[in-house]
């Protein structure tokens, strides 16, 4: 069941989700050669708390952190680490959930550590490519299907792939809601998207197979030929005309 949400429910949602980009923005500058993921967690979780919130992942389904941290080759569901120590020429995604009165907002960016090569470089700024293309299929009467196809026609065009195992999802009382959004599909199948509702775009891009492969902990998320992976997250309304990125701070 897909939840239509209230002009109410929605001034709450811009709520959650604008903290949870004003958070991902202020733990982004602490991303430098030598910082532990683990650090870059704990100055996520005491922003979080101190602007009213809760970290949504934090024993979410037994998950130990209050972010995700994916460096490298790790898809998504990294879990912050002292032992993981950035290092010049890594990228790292930082993932980030708020829950504020009620509400989940979700989002997502990959950064460089340090500088980057060109390769590197070249799959973050595509990679944002296919989820803003995502996005732009988004408005009330079109159908959810259009998202993906918008998405792996980007990726393939510069001969990436397109993860599949893990999708974007409904948001809003619940972290996880329907619909599920697959970054990948058919134009003009699926869903029909109305106004009102929440979910989020967040295309996970490979330089090489789409395959993952999931370490013993149960969470951490590779790829399966240990090739670079990136991701870009929104939450996003759908409204009439088309689309309101939820998940974009002030400053
Ligand atoms: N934030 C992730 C998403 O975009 C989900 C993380 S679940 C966790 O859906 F348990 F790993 F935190
Ligand atoms: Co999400
Ligand atoms: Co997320």
């Amino acid at each position: 069941m897909i939840n239509i949400k209230s002009e109410r429910e929605i001034a709450l949602m811009r709520k959650s989700a604008k903290l949870a980009a004003s958070t991902l923005k202020y733990i982004g500058a602490f991303v430098k050669p030598g910082v532990s993921t683990e650090e870059l967690n704990n100055i996520a979780h005491d922003y979080i708390i101190d602007h009213g919130a809760i970290p949504s992942p934090l024993n979410y389904h037994g998950f130990p952190k209050s972010i995700c941290t994916s460096i490298n080759e790790v898809i998504c569901h990294g879990i912050p680490s002292k032992k993981d120590i950035l290092k010049n020429g890594d990228i790292v995604n930082l993932d980030v959930t708020t829950y504020l009165e009620g509400f989940h907002g979700d989002t997502n960016a990959t950064f460089f550590v340090g500088e980057v090569s060109t390769d590197v470089k070249d799959l973050v700024e595509r990679t944002h490519e296919c989820m803003m293309a995502g996005i732009a299929e988004v408005r009330a009467g079109a159908r959810i299907g259009s998202i993906g196809a918008a998405i792996v026609e980007i990726a393939t065009k510069y001969r990436y792939s397109v993860v599949r195992d893990y999708c974007g999802h409904g948001i809003g009382r619940e972290f996880h809601e329907d619909p599920q959004v697959l970054h990948y599909g058919e134009r003009d199948t699926g869903t029909k998207m109305r106004e009102g509702m929440t979910f989020t775009i967040e295309p996970m891009i490979n330089i090489g197979t789409y395959r993952t492969r999931l370490d013993k902990d149960g969470w951490t998320v590779r790829t399966s030929d240990g090739k670079l992976s990136a991701q870009f997250e929104h939450t996003i309304l759908v409204t009439k005309s088309g689309y309101e990125i939820l998940t974009l701070s002030d400053e």
